[in-house]
């Protein structure tokens, strides 16, 4: 089981995310090893929302060691660190097509909760021209586009940043009933993280108002991912985010990127709608998991 939105797992890239994890957030690992040689491993993470107390766990196991019992006891020993902590749901998350790993976790009591969709654009093969009219018409009706690195980085315009993130983030299907996570937990997370670029951070701006956010981000070499594109309720309709996934687009051109990336979940129909008359293609997705260990306390 692998994470989705996830950095390649260097050395220098998880003692970054162990440097901005949340403090004293419940994050533990196990590894199995065959004399020094780590084999097979898993992890047990609290998922960064207050309520429901929900723990994301992740097992993997090298090819040639399967069918031996480690999977097993490697989930077992994750399983416990989020009983110990009071989880009231588990998250897992399975490549699509992956049937061993979906029999895995339909054995110890998951049911899919959602899929995710992964997308991809070649950008050698991107042709904007058919799109050029889009930009010039938003930008007719008077919205500007402008990055997030031509404003003061002050930390009042980190926050506003922060609130048209939290505002958008609201709408996106599934994840959208969770809280967003608090300003300092997003911060740490987001402005000291390596995939981070101010230029990726594109704002929709009426007036002085932000309306729309596409931010992009390098999560490895040439490969740029669109972290989020949303726009304010009362401004959709009017091709801002079809605006903003182009600006998206020329950004991780202009950083010499090979590919950009994007992951929907399948009920977004505005966002598939607008991926694919972008012309990202289809990639294999993710199957999100979960498994509800007893009602949240805040649930009658
Ligand atoms: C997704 C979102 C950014 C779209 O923004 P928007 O500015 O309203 O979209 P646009 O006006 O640019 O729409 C572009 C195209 O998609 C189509 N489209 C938009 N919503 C659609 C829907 N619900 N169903 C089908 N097509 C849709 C439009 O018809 C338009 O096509 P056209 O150019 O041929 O007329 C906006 O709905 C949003 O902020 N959602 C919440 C955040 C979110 O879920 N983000 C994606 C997470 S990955």
């Amino acid at each position: 089981m692998r994470f989705t939105h996830s950095l390649p797992a260097t050395e220098e890239n998880l003692a970054s995310s162990e440097a901005r994890r949340k403090p004293r957030t419940v994050f533990k690992r196990y590894v199995a090893v065959d004399g020094d040689v780590v084999v097979a491993y898993c992890k047990c993470e609290r998922w960064p929302v207050h309520e429901p107390v929900r723990f994301i766990i992740g097992v993997a196991v090298e090819p040639e060691y399967r069918h031996q019992g480690l999977g097993a006891e490697l989930y077992r020993l994750a399983e416990e660190v989020g009983f110990n902590e009071e989880a009231e749901q588990l998250w897992a998350q399975t490549a699509e097509h992956d049937k061993e790993s979906e029999a895995f976790l339909e054995r110890r009591g998951y049911t899919i909760n959602f899929f995710l969709r992964s997308l991809t654009i070649v950008l050698k093969d991107f042709d904007a021209s058919p799109f050029e009219d889009i930009l010039a018409e938003v930008k007719s009706s008077g919205i500007r586009f402008i990055p997030f690195c031509d404003f003061e980085d002050s930390e009042e315009n980190r926050r506003r940043l922060y609130d048209i993130h939290a505002t958008v983030e609201r709408d996106v299907p599934n994840l959208g009933e969770d809280h967003f996570e608090p300003f300092n937990d997003w911060a740490r997370k987001t402005f000291d993280s390596p995939w981070y670029d101010a230029a990726g951070q594109i704002l929709a701006v009426d007036g002085d108002r932000w309306i729309g956010i596409g931010a992009v981000g390098q999560f490895a070499q040439g490969i740029h991912l669109n972290m989020i594109t949303g726009v304010l309720r009362e401004y959709r309709g009017r091709r801002i985010g079809m605006a903003l996934k182009l600006l998206g687009i020329e950004f991780a051109k202009s950083k010499g990127g090979t590919e950009i990336q994007s992951q929907n979940h399948e009920n977004n129909a505005a966002m598939l709608a607008i991926n694919q008359k972008l012309g990202y293609r289809l990639q294999p997705g993710w199957n999100f998991w979960h498994r509800t260990i007893k009602q949240p306390s805040h649930v009658e």
